[in-house]
């Protein structure tokens, strides 16, 4: 069952924007709706606009109720804000091609489907227009460089924008991610049962690794409970695939996490790899699920060398805490040390390099593929296990940050 309004009023932490937006059509109108949808023309999007849509209809991206107009996307490509000043940092936006849009009128109602004609949503067209979007790359991820996999998809995505609401009809199938599928106003609610006040979220697109739990327990230490978050919508093709990393969580959680302190659920947002812009995006997005306080570790969402280590931290300067509505915890570059015997950062520890256990995605990646098992003071032996399992089952090479 859902948490009401009014309810939602009560909690610690209101969502963005004040309310939390529900896209979803009710199922007192959804055959009217679904009548309506053979006259209408469609737009056939990709799998991260289908991310999108799910972020949106589900009150994740809220106060977003659809893609965005010219005027908001103008206004967070320029100054992280939405119009009417709520802080948003990346632009939310569906890309179509000109003969599409040339066939589309303001305040015309369009069917959305993906590649194979599967119908998600409806928007109802209030702006379009063409951006100018080596300047939304230079702004957004702070590099024109088309080698950016986030800069890569946009620069390859077509050229006009369509903004508007968006209605949607039916989610995706989530596969092996369907049983952690949950919706803001869902944690909300168990949030509320398990008496939570303080909740610290984590974003993640890997599995768990000690620097990952190490930074998850420090911060679990002060306040009532987790929110193990991690990304399952599009991620680059050498991250780890979500079914192998939910396998990883679930082994990790069972053998080393208080079960009564922790929820696992999913994020269905897709990565843009834009570092520091994303961290304040994944920040505001796990207020909406009703979190308190949000973990920034080292390089947030970053790829490459395109980020400094530390300027998804700084990033957060910019706004008060009362604008961003929830805390974010700073985490330096963590690491095992041998000589502390344990994890620790350079806050925390006084010995040199030598000292520290750092292992490079490249360096796990083949140990892994040579079926050596990773150091336990890197990885829990369970979880690297399930990944020496699943990429000897792979053909192709997988990633580890
Ligand atoms: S991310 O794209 O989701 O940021 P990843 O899954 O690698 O990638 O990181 C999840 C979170 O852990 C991020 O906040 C990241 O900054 C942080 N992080 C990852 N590794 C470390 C580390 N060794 N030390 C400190 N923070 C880290």
């Amino acid at each position: 069952m859902d948490i009401s309004q009014s309810d939602i009023e009560t909690q610690p932490i209101s969502p963005h924007g004040g309310v939390l937006i529900n896209r979803m059509v009710e199922q007192d109108v959804k055959d009217d709706v679904l009548r309506e949808l053979p006259d209408l023309k469609v737009i056939f999007t990709d799998r991260r606009t289908i991310c999108d849509l799910v972020c949106i209809a589900c009150g994740a991206f809220s106060p977003l109720q659809g893609f965005m107009t010219r005027n908001d996307y103008e206004s967070v490509i320029s100054r992280m804000r939405l119009m009417d000043d709520t802080i948003w940092p990346i632009p939310v936006t569906l890309a179509v091609e000109e003969e599409t849009a040339a066939g589309i009128s303001i305040g015309e109602k369009v069917a959305l489907a993906d590649e194979n004609g599967r119908f998600y949503a409806v928007i109802t067209v209030t702006d379009q227009f063409i951006p100018d979007k080596w300047r939304e790359a230079r702004l957004v991820f702070r590099t024109g460089d088309i080698r950016h996999p986030g800069v890569k998809n946009l620069i390859k995505s077509p050229p006009v924008y369509i903004g508007g609401p968006i209605d949607m009809i039916q989610l995706p199938e989530n596969g092996p991610c369907s049983r952690y599928a949950m919706k803001p106003q869902q944690t909300r609610r168990i949030f509320a049962e398990k008496g939570w006040k303080t909740v610290v979220a984590f974003q993640t697109r890997n599995p768990i690794h000690r620097a990952h739990e190490y930074m998850q327990k420090a911060a679990l230490e002060t306040v009532d409970g987790l929110l193990l978050h991690p990304l399952v919508g599009e991620t680059k093709g050498d991250d780890i695939p979500a079914d192998i990393r939910l396998k990883s969580y679930e082994i990790l959680l069972h053998n080393y996490y208080p079960e009564d302190r922790v929820v696992l659920a999913v994020y269905p947002g897709f990565m843009r790899y834009a570092g520091p812009r994303e961290a304040v995006l994944h920040a505001l997005v796990r207020k909406n699920y009703g979190c308190t306080h949000f973990i920034v570790g080292r390089d947030h969402a970053g790829v490459g060398d395109y980020y400094g280590t530390y300027e998804a931290h700084h990033i957060f300067r910019q706004f008060t805490e009362d604008d961003l509505g929830i805390t974010p915890i700073f985490f330096e570059h963590s690491f095992y040390c041998y000589r502390c015997g344990g994890m620790a950062s350079k806050k925390t520890c006084p010995h040199s390099s030598e000292n520290h256990l750092i292992l490079s995605g490249t360096r796990v990646r083949e140990k892994l593929r040579n079926g050596e098992p990773l150091p336990h003071e890197f990885s829990r032996p369970e979880v690297s296990r399930v990944l020496m399992e699943s990429i000897s089952r792979s053909e192709k090479g997988m990633m580890l940050n």
